[in-house]
């Protein structure tokens, strides 16, 4: 047990659908605390550094396409185990496996566009807070 920062992005999708501020109150609700956060449109350069791991894959292209479409509400968010935590309530990344309660199981049916991303280790956590947050004020 640990506290932790982990990135968050809410996508261009759960932007332009205004889910903003739900996305953060759940997060909030739970106990969790904002770190930073930063409404940005992300370059395709970023956006391939964010995904670097997936490089290659078939979707790979249809990613960055999608996370550069429009803004993203970047979000360092900090408490107890907070890399699981926010992994547990964004639910399964294909929505259609995800479980009512979670952020995508409740506002999401597409892989494609399934509202938020969440660090998914302590090594990504870091190197993703850094991308988004490079000015070192967290
Ligand atoms: P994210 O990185 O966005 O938080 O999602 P995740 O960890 O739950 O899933 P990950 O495996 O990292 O995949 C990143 C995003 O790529 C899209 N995806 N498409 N067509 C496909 O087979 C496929 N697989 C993954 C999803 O939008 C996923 O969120
Ligand atoms: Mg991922």
């Amino acid at each position: 047990m640990a506290v932790e920062t982990t990135l968050v992005l809410v996508k261009p999708d759960g932007v332009g659908r205004g889910l903003c501020g739900e996305i953060v109150a759940r997060f909030e609700r739970r106990g969790y605390v904002l770190r930073g956060a930063r409404l940005i449109r992300i370059t395709k350069a970023v956006a391939r550094q964010h995904y670097a791991e997936h490089k290659g894959k078939p979707f790979f292209a249809d990613l960055v396409d999608f996370i550069t479409s429009g803004p993203v509400l970047a979000l360092a968010v900090a408490g107890e185990d907070a890399i699981a935590g926010v992994r547990t309530m964004m639910g399964a990344t294909n929505p259609k496996d995800s479980a009512p309660g979670t952020i995508r199981g409740d506002y999401a049916t597409l892989l494609g566009e399934n509202i938020v991303h969440g660090s998914d280790s302590r090594a990504s956590a870091r190197r993703e807070l850094k991308l988004f947050f490079p000015d070192g004020l967290l």
